[in-house]
């Protein structure tokens, strides 16, 4: 069976009533491809701190992350959320933050996003395990507000090193939060879309989409999740 006849059921997955014929038009400009540049390391995570995470196995990052004391946050976590799914995953997937639920359970994306995000891999052919998921962060702000610079420049080694080690063909962002702190741009996630990016001069693409939390909230934008997906699909296939 096609991926083309496999689409409708899929698109019932992500809760999208409506049969699309249009194809995506895909913007695969190299000259669009941005190379994020990196900020300066904070004082809050020293050069010296940010080797030693370079060099970390996933034994001693996992390690280190349970019991990181960088920022503030980590006094009103119930625990760390370090990432879940295959170490050589060709696909990471990148949220914001735990939320609440997450903060509980130490897994990331396993709330109402999350069952949405499930259905979102359902309807690319792959299932949670097939790839990895982590956050910018690995501890819940409190209200779930949005991550703050100094925070995501502490926990920034840890996902870096997770990158390096599982190196993914794709990365996908979901959200503006993750778009912003992969890329080091700020623009509208609307405007980030259909553009192949590139990690940190790594080499491994980039796409951006909404979040799924947003999806829930604007359930009318699933389809442009669904062309993102698309998408994102085709880069992976122009990398394998
Ligand atoms: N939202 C995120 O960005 N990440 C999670 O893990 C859960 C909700």
């Amino acid at each position: 069976m096609t991926t083309r006849q496999r689409q409708p059921q899929f698109l019932r997955a992500m809760g999208i009533d409506v049969w699309v014929r249009r194809k995506h038009r895909v913007r695969d400009k190299a000259s669009e491809t941005s190379v994020a540049s990196r900020a300066s390391v904070a004082p809050e995570f020293s050069a010296a701190a940010s080797a030693a995470v370079a060099q970390m196995d996933w034994e001693t990052l996992r390690a280190t992350v349970a019991t990181c004391v960088r920022c503030s946050l980590h006094k009103t976590r119930t625990q760390t959320v370090f990432g879940v799914g295959a170490l050589t995953a060709d696909w990471l997937l990148v949220g914001e933050a735990p939320g609440v639920d997450e903060d509980r359970k130490g897994e990331p994306f396993v709330g109402r996003a999350g069952q949405l995000l499930n259905n979102m891999l359902f309807a690319m052919g792959l299932k949670r395990e097939d790839v990895y998921i982590a956050n910018i962060l690995k501890c819940w702000p409190p209200k779930n507000r949005d991550p703050r610079p100094e925070e995501v420049i502490s926990c920034e080694p840890y996902l870096k090193r997770q990158i390096q080690l599982i190196q993914p063909k794709i990365i996908l962002a979901l959200g503006r939060v993750a778009a912003h702190n992969l890329l080091k741009v700020d623009m509208p996630v609307g405007r980030m879309r259909g553009i192949r990016y590139e990690y940190l001069g790594f080499g491994i693409p980039v796409v951006v989409t909404y979040h799924p939390a947003y999806l829930l909230r604007s359930p009318r934008e699933k389809l442009k999740a669904w062309q993102d997906l698309q998408f994102a699909k085709s880069v992976l296939e122009s990398v394998a």
